[in-house]
């Protein structure tokens, strides 16, 4: 049954639901990651009803909203198979939208069933775009719900400025539960938590260090695309929400060594997460090891473990992908460039550019024809 009922609201006249998003806990997270005496905060978003696209979910509807864009009772349609699905399911209770979701049938099991019971429309394509895959498959399908719905409305999350804003107050949060921060650690997607935090934190503290995390096989920082097994961070495409002026470093991580970091901080803090929070927590600790015993570090570890049970936490699939054999090396290799070398491992960069300025960058869309399925 699709829903599309307004939530109720408080005296105050503000969503109950909406109020359930945001001021999440800090979590100061040590030994093992980190030797004793020293260590780094966690942000944990995924205490957020649906996780950390929980807040541009609420923020990109509601602008589009106050703009017109998207007229009240408007379908709100989007190609996505990751956590702003929750995160646009729950803005269409609040505002009382129908949601539409395509994905694809790599959808787990269980999220088709966690965003159909929150009233959203799941829609599968059945069949890959014969050269553009299923990516393709899937913006043609959004383009074609679109065209049938008249006043529906797509966030389109990469280039949408409001995706950037709505981390505002997760910056105030951070600010306010910190008092002072010297480096930022965040995983990279679409850009949007990274841009959005740092932009706010470096006029607090102009001497911020932000420090970015992808997976290897993404092109976001100028690696070739290959397919991925981590979700949620990495990307085929080249998003336009990524600020890449803020990076003073970029970290490539891969999955085993995010299953080990997952694994670990499960054991030691009770913290679960998916493949970002294991990659931030990994390149946090280390530099929670390397700088001064006095930096305040802040990561923000974007989920919970509700999508992982399958794969971070299941032995027999880690098994099945060789994630278990050996934990990372202490220390990143360091590149020159990011285009130096393909990386296949956990690896550092501290000279970050747009990708699109780089001599052999393929366009923007050359990549996104062939490029695996998009997970976010
Ligand atoms: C679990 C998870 N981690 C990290 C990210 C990356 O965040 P962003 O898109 O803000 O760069 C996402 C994006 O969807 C995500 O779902």
């Amino acid at each position: 049954m699709q829903s599309s009922t307004k939530a109720a609201t408080t005296p105050s006249g503000r969503s109950a639901l909406s109020g359930l998003v945001g001021n999440t806990p800090l979590l100061r997270v040590s030994e093992p990651l980190a030797p004793a005496g020293r260590g780094f905060w966690g942000k944990l978003e995924g205490f957020n009803p649906g996780g950390i696209k929980d807040r541009p979910g609420l923020h990109m509807v509601e602008r589009a909203r106050a703009r017109g864009d998207l007229r009240p009772g408007g379908r709100i349609i989007e190609s996505t198979s990751g956590t702003l699905g929750l995160g646009l399911a729950l803005a269409g209770m609040v505002y009382g939208h129908p949601v539409t979701l395509v994905t694809d049938p790599g959808l787990e099991l269980s999220m088709t069933r966690l965003l159909t019971a929150y009233g959203a429309q799941v829609n599968v394509v059945s069949e890959p775009h014969p050269t553009g895959g299923w990516q393709q498959a899937r913006r043609d399908r959004v383009q074609r719900l679109l065209e049938q719905h008249p006043g529906s409305w797509c966030p389109d999350q990469y280039s949408n400025p409001d995706n950037v804003a709505a981390y505002t107050p997760l910056a105030l949060e951070l600010a306010s539960g910190m008092g002072h921060i010297d480096v930022l650690v965040c995983s990279v997607g679409t850009g949007g938590h990274s841009a959005g935090v740092s932009r706010v934190l470096r006029q607090l503290y102009p001497e911020l260090t932000v420090v970015g995390v992808d997976t290897i096989g993404s092109t976001i920082f100028g690696q070739p695309a290959r397919p991925r097994l981590m979700r949620g961070l990495g990307s085929s495409i080249y998003p336009r929400n990524v600020a890449y002026e803020n990076f003073s470093e970029v970290h490539w991580v891969a999955p085993h060594e995010a299953v080990w970091t997952c694994r670990q901080l499960a054991a030691s803090h009770y913290a679960t997460g998916g493949w970002s929070v294991g990659a931030v927590a990994l390149v946090a600790g280390w530099l929670a090891r390397t700088m001064p015993a006095d930096a305040r570090i802040v990561a923000i570890f974007p989920d919970g473990p509700q999508r992982y049970l399958g794969t971070v936490y299941d032995d027999d699939y880690c098994a099945a992908h060789g994630l278990l054999e050996s934990p990372p090396a202490p220390e990143p290799e360091l590149l020159g460039c990011l285009d130096e070398k393909e990386v296949t491992r956990w690896t550092r960069c501290t000279t970050v550019v747009d990708p699109l300025t780089l001599q052999g960058a393929q366009g923007a869309s050359d990549v996104e024809a062939d490029a695996p399925e998009e997970d976010r």
